[in-house]
Parts: structure tokens; sequence; C-alpha cells
């Protein structure tokens, strides 16, 4: 296992479409998912997508945080709702029309935050990398994170989900003036 380099916005492979992943059980796919989720636990992100760690294939990690953002203690927002899943060549579909604003932040888009609107509801599909298939439906954070995850597969980074440029500000600030800060993936 390996911690590995993140790219950042402006890198290429971050802008790019992925690739569809032809076996989820690899040897190579095992490798990079093991690689993956070490590198989201040492950065405390909550999700990561291949593309994030120069890979160019449509594999992402997360661990959502529950509903309870009161909820004290890092560990225990991550501990709910969604456990830690690795999710291979994945497909969201939008349940319903309700949107809602969060705070969103990225590994590549380091010190910064932003305020995106997004579906509320989805369900998402797709395999892990035993080869199980995963079919979810998700609300919430839980929705949000999955969401943000699978923009980076299509090279989209959450700035570019944004409507109003004035909500894109330093974690830093962000720590002063909002109460809820969200997390980064
Ligand atoms: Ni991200």
């Amino acid at each position: 296992m390996a911690i590995l380099k993140i790219a950042r916005m402006g890198h290429p492979v971050l802008a790019r479409k992925a690739d569809p992943v032809p076996d989820p059980t690899a040897p190579e796919i095992r490798r990079l998912v093991a690689d993956m989720l070490e590198t989201m636990i040492d950065s405390d992100g909550a999700g990561l997508a291949a593309p994030q760690v120069h890979i160019p294939l449509r594999v992402v990690v997360f661990q959502a945080p529950g509903e309870r953002s009161d909820a004290l203690s890092q560990a225990e927002r991550y501990d709910q709702t969604a456990p830690l899943t690795v999710l291979i060549n994945p497909e969201i579909e939008i349940l319903g029309t309700e949107r809602e604003g969060g705070w969103e932040g990225c590994l590549s888009v380091p010190e910064l935050r932003g305020f995106v609107e997004r579906p509320v509801h989805i369900r998402y599909r797709g395999t892990d990398h035993e080869g199980h298939a995963i079919d979810r439906t998700a609300s919430g954070f839980h929705a949000r994170v999955v969401q943000h995850e699978c923009d980076h597969l299509d090279g989209i980074l959450y700035p570019q989900r944004m409507s109003d440029l004035k909500q894109l500000i330093f974690e830093s600030e962000a720590r002063h003036w909002l109460k809820e800060e969200g997390s980064s993936s």
C-alpha cells in the first residue's frame, strides 16, 4: 500500500472523462483501491476518485458522513449512512426534483470551500473490487459525496457546478464564518 500524490485543479487528468474498468476484480484494481483508501484516510477526505491520483479510470471510494451534522467528532460523523464504499463503473440516477445547497471541498482544490446545489435524492449502481453489485438509494450528504466523486470521472470539479462564485471561499474563513464546514473529497 502507498499514499499517492493528489492531482490538483489544472492537471489535465482532472479534466478528461475517465475510462470504464473492464475487470473490477483485476489485481491492479485491487492495488489501486487499497492505495486510494490509504490516501483518502491519510488526507482526511470524505471521498477520492481515481483521476485525483492520476489514474483515469472509473473508480471512486468514499465514506459519507451521516445526516447528523451536529455530531461532535469527525469519527462519529463519518461512521454513518454510507459505510466505506468502493464503487467501480458507477451510474447515478437522479430521483425526484428536489435540490439542496451545501458546502463542498475537494482534495484537488485545496484550501477552498464552495456552495454547490445538487439533487437531494439519487440511486447509484456499480460494482466493488470483489465483483459484488452495489445498488443503493442515498439522500443528503451521502448523495452529495457520491455525486461529487462521480463528477470527477467526467472531468468535472465542484466549482464548475457552482451558480455563485461569491460562495467560493477559503476554508480558513469558513471556519470563522460558517456553522458547518463540510469535508473534502
Ligand atoms: Ni473532489
